[in-house]
């Protein structure tokens, strides 16, 4: 699963002595696995609780833990240095007290004072320790010093209380970790509003028309997106995949839901990427109860057309004389090119991505996907068959590029 983002990024990972170590090791190991070099530092503490050589398994590198040893006291320069980020994760109330206070008694501390990378710390502890004010005071500290901090998660805790204490999963701590590593990208600053995944138009309360979309290609461009430091809003139907961390996420059910919840934030937008599958059509009367086939017969559905979403942003961007880039989806079997083409004029798009849905690694609910780019002034792009993550990194590259010329 490697990412462009967090390939052959240098991460100093500082691990400190909490019962939540061992999700370190998890961590560094999908990272590791992303591409990032993971340099490991661990506190005295937290050899309690793991080894070295767990991380060094994981992350193929040298684990640091002894400040005193013979190149000890140049290495924390060196690591502090040449670092993207820095991730203390867990932290421990201890150790936050010792960052917020500038100490430098262990490797950590001295390596957190020789880094000029940003730094994420990850505060885990029990028993209600993250609500005393101490704890809250070097936290705000931290903040207000630019640290960016991971709030615990409620929860059970290893001491059997509940409370907010727990470090969050390791998908999630990813997602801060790119968030951070993708704040000053190409699209630092601009709004991204993608749509994704199916519409669902009741037929009567337990059934819909739907269509097989996933969601899958649009929520991969989110990621890309927030990857390349754009503010994201995400509005999707009901899909199965994780929403990326960071995104501002809407659900909504039907295309008339998602006009509306289109026109509400076009406003703010730089960027329009619609990739929802939207039903064209909905039943006209959709039923108030369940239809009964005993009582009911074979009932006939009479369908009306739904709003072109896209037609009506391309109205209000008329009217409003606004500038907003606009991308389309064409899922086509047939007649792709030309009918990519009619499209992209059709609904005033600066892009659309040509979509063969036909194949079986390509379009709804595959994990690959190819795509060919149409433009205006006869710009053609293949972007030939690969990760959906892939693909829309290539996709969110193009846009940024005609963007900014
Ligand atoms: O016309 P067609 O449905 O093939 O166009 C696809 C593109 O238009 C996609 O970007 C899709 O999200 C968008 N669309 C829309 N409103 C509709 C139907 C499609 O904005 N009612």
């Amino acid at each position: 699963m490697s990412n462009s983002l967090l390939d052959s990024k240098r991460i100093v990972l500082g691990v400190s002595g909490s019962i939540a170590c061992y999700k370190s090791a998890d961590l560094a190991s999908k990272l590791t696995q992303a591409g990032a070099l993971v340099d490991v530092i661990l506190t005295e503490a937290a050899q309690q609780f793991v080894t070295p050589l767990t991380f060094q398994a994981v992350t193929g590198r040298t684990v640091y833990s002894d400040l005193w040893n013979r190149d000890g006291h140049v290495q924390h320069v060196k690591l502090g240095e040449s670092a993207d980020l820095l991730l203390v994760s867990p932290a421990t109330a201890h150790t936050l007290a010792k960052l917020a206070q500038g100490f430098a008694d262990n490797f950590l501390t001295v390596t957190a004072l020789a880094a000029r990378c940003p730094v994420v710390v990850a505060p885990a502890m029990d028993g209600g320790m993250f609500a005393h004010p101490a704890v809250q005071e070097n936290v705000a500290l931290l903040r207000a010093r630019g640290v960016v901090v991971i709030e615990p998660k409620e929860g059970r805790m290893a001491s059997g209380l509940v409370g907010k204490g727990r470090l969050p999963e390791t998908a999630e701590m990813i997602g801060h970790i790119r968030r951070v590593l993708g704040r000053n990208g190409v699209l630092a600053g601009k709004h991204v509003l993608i749509s994704a995944g199916p519409t669902q138009e009741p037929i009567d309360p337990v059934r819909f028309i739907s269509n097989h979309s996933s969601g899958k290609q649009g929520v991969a461009l989110a990621q890309a997106a927030v990857d390349m430091g754009a503010e994201v809003t995400l509005i999707t139907g009901r899909i199965h995949e994780p929403i990326p961390f960071g995104v501002n996420h809407v659900q909504i059910q039907t295309a008339v839901e998602l006009h509306d919840a289109v026109m509400a934030v076009i406003q703010e937008q730089d960027i329009l990427i619609m990739a929802a599958a939207v039903g064209d059509f909905r039943p006209k009367n959709p039923a108030t109860q369940k239809i009964k086939k005993e009582m009911d017969g074979v009932p006939t559905i009479e369908l009306t057309r739904n709003p072109d979403i896209t037609v009506a942003v391309r109205a209000w961007k008329a009217v409003n004389h606004a500038e907003l880039f606009m991308v389309g989806f064409a899922a086509e079997t047939q007649n792709w090119l030309e009918n990519g083409q009619s499209k992209l004029a059709r609904k005033g798009l600066d892009l659309i991505a040509v979509n063969d849905v036909g194949g079986t690694q390509t379009g709804f609910r595959s994990a690959t996907n190819a795509i060919t780019l149409l433009g205006k002034d006869d710009l053609m792009i293949e972007i030939p068959l690969q990760s959906k993550e892939a693909v829309a990194e290539a996709i969110m590259k193009q846009v940024a590029k005609m963007l900014t010329v």
